[in-house]
């Protein structure tokens, strides 16, 4: 699908800040937000891969800019915010991306590195999400031209979560755990906004085609189809465009609709298909057990 020049126009002159815009579908959603005019504020850590997105940005949208840092760091995550908004004095767009994968059993997980996950991937939208609303409602209130109870276009918010929350592999229980707490969110802000003038909407990907899966332990997890980034990007201005609340990616995939109603309406027999196609080795339980004796207290009766 190639983004439509309707999807293009509503983006044309809007700050949209992305976070995870240095590679995959951060990248591609950064790039075509510039393509179709608005002005892009990148951000992630890894500093030169950001310089390099927000250079491509800027031939297209020279006020483009980005912001370095850890998302997963609440100060960061809201400065991020605070700094588009003193730079450009508005934020139009905020498309909460960045994640890290948690492919792992639960036994191999520190509480400290599950803590981190939750923080990347979903306490960082939170924390951006209230950073930005205040100037969004601003925005609307002006926007609507002082029309009483009626509120203009005052912002978008397009949290990327991932087909993981509704069926969760084996070993995903943390990433999906954080994809979930940002569905629920998603969902709870998209009524909470209600004639606020702010839109949230919440897509969700499939697999896609990027280092994301070459970030994992176990680099064979998942051999199945990968879909291009890009894919996601042009669903991202749609909904933007739109106004959409909640869109799968890739779209009418037979796969994904079909593992959707069978987890709606059958949840134990998906649970059950799961744990069959890639059951727990005893090894690892056999392992776990061991640490536990080895660090178990004395009991002080
Ligand atoms: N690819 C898939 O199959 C798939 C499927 C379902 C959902 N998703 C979701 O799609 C989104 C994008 O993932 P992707 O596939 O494009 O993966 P990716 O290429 O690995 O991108 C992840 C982005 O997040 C950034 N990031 C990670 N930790 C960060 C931190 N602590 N602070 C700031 N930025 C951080 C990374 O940048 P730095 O490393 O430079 O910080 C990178 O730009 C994620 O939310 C992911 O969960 C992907």
């Amino acid at each position: 699908m190639t983004t439509n020049s309707s999807a293009q126009a509503a983006v044309s002159g809007k700050v949209a800040l992305v976070t995870g815009a240095s590679s995959g579908i951060g990248r591609a959603t950064a790039l075509s937000l510039a393509r179709a005019g608005a002005i892009v504020v990148c951000t992630a850590r890894r500093e030169a891969l950001l310089a390099e997105v927000t250079e491509q940005c800027q031939m297209h949208s020279p006020e483009s800019s980005y912001i370095a840092g850890d998302i997963g760091q609440r100060e960061f995550a809201e400065g991020v915010v605070e700094q588009t908004i003193a730079r450009y004095g508005q934020l139009d767009i905020l498309i909460n991306n960045a994640a890290v994968p948690m492919h792992r059993n639960l036994y191999e997980i520190s509480a400290h590195e599950a803590e981190a996950v939750m923080r990347i991937n979903f306490l960082s939208c939170l924390w951006t999400t209230f950073a930005a609303l205040p100037q969004m409602l601003l925005q609307g209130e002006e926007r609507a031209g002082g029309k009483e109870k009626v509120r203009g276009e005052a912002g978008v918010i397009v949290n990327v979560s991932s087909f993981a929350a509704t069926v969760t592999p084996t070993f995903e229980t943390v990433y999906a755990a954080s994809k979930a707490a940002m569905n629920g969110f998603s969902q709870g802000l998209w009524n909470d906004l209600g004639g606020s003038g702010v839109h949230c909407a919440l897509v969700v990907p499939g697999p896609i085609d990027t280092e994301i899966w070459h970030k994992f332990d176990d680099a064979g997890a998942y051999s199945g189809k990968k879909y291009p980034a890009q894919l996601v990007a042009d669903e991202i201005l749609v909904s933007i465009h739109k106004r959409r609340y909640e869109v799968t990616v890739p779209r009418r995939n037979p796969s994904l609709v079909s593992a959707r109603v069978v987890a709606t309406f059958f949840p134990a027999m998906i649970r059950k298909g799961v744990a069959r196609m890639n059951p727990v080795a005893a090894k690892l339980i056999d392992e776990a057990v061991a640490r536990a004796r080895a660090s178990r207290k004395p009991v002080n009766r």
